[in-house]
């Protein structure tokens, strides 16, 4: 499924190593990945999310709070998807939660192959890490670029898009026609106990745009589950995996580490499309 980031034709897989016709090659690092992000591709030497926030990503998802999530993302692929042979994607897949576990489950009942792409080269090494730990196998991990998309056009059956930056046009060329495109973004109340605690003012998630040109919205799913956290690891673990890590001042941040426990919102939408021509 891989293309060549530099000529764009296909890679063939050899001795360990990816090459295109023109011989640019790409080896599989010793963690198990490939990376196909180019440096002139690249805007900081370690693009993506930090080392830090994919720990603490790693340490929060590790205690299931969001498995209810996980759960709701393969019963809507087994619902909607139901050939035998599945070509799957998992587009910033980050640390591989979701990843990892849709497809050892997938793999119960399908031929599936996986993929899973993240510019961050810490969180795919997690991500590989786990895939390792439990024997996985048929998933294939890179270091990319969801703006340019290290694959082939209407290679993929199923992607998954989770939190993570929309590329409408990059997304539509590498999924199938008639392919399933599986949208999460928090809905109205995510995390809404945890912002009070930041900002005076707390506004409300919006799902601005649900219309996607060359998409069909065949089903929109609205999930949620308070969780308790017990103590200020987890909610620090919580906090650093969002975009209030970056956003919230000192103060607000001080405040936050008096807290001992906190019972917040977990609050999802899954926006279910089909590609139309
Ligand atoms: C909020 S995290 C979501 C990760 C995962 N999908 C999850 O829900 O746990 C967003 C991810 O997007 C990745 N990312 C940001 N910009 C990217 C880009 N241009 N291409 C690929 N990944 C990107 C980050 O490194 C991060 O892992
Ligand atoms: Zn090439």
């Amino acid at each position: 499924m891989y293309r060549c980031p530099v000529c764009y034709q296909k890679l063939f897989f050899d001795n360990n190593v990816y090459r295109c016709i023109n011989n640019h090659n790409y080896d599989i690092s010793s963690k198990g990945y490939v990376n196909l992000l180019l440096a002139n591709q690249k805007h900081s030497i370690n693009p993506g999310d930090s080392k830090e926030m994919i720990l603490s990503r790693v340490n929060f998802l590790k205690l299931d709070y969001y498995s209810f999530l996980r759960e709701t993302i393969l019963n809507t692929i087994l619902k909607y998807f139901l050939n035998n042979n599945l070509l799957f994607a998992d587009l910033a897949c980050g640390e591989g939660y979701y990843t990892n576990y849709l497809h050892s489950q997938l793999s119960l009942k399908k031929n599936v192959i996986t993929y899973g792409i993240d510019i961050s080269k810490y969180a795919i090494i997690e991500a590989c890490k786990k895939k390792k730990e439990f024997h996985l196998e048929n998933i294939n991990y890179c270091v990319g670029n969801l703006m340019n998309l290290p694959f082939l056009d209407q290679s993929f059956d199923c992607l998954l898009n989770c939190f993570a930056l929309f590329e409408q046009k990059e997304f539509l060329r590498v999924l199938k026609d008639k392919g399933l495109f599986i949208r999460i973004l928090p809905d109205t109340y995510h995390l809404y106990e945890l912002k009070k605690y930041l900002y005076d003012n707390v506004i409300l998630n919006e799902t601005k745009e649900k219309n996607v040109l060359g998409l069909k919205l065949l089903d929109e799913i609205h999930i949620h589950q308070d969780i308790f956290l017990k103590n200020y690891q987890e909610i620090y673990n919580l906090f650093t995996m969002t975009p209030y890590y970056y956003k919230s001042k000192k103060e607000s941040i001080d405040k936050l580490a008096k807290l001992k426990s906190l019972q917040v919102r977990a609050d999802f939408i899954l926006l279910i499309y089909q590609k139309c021509l």
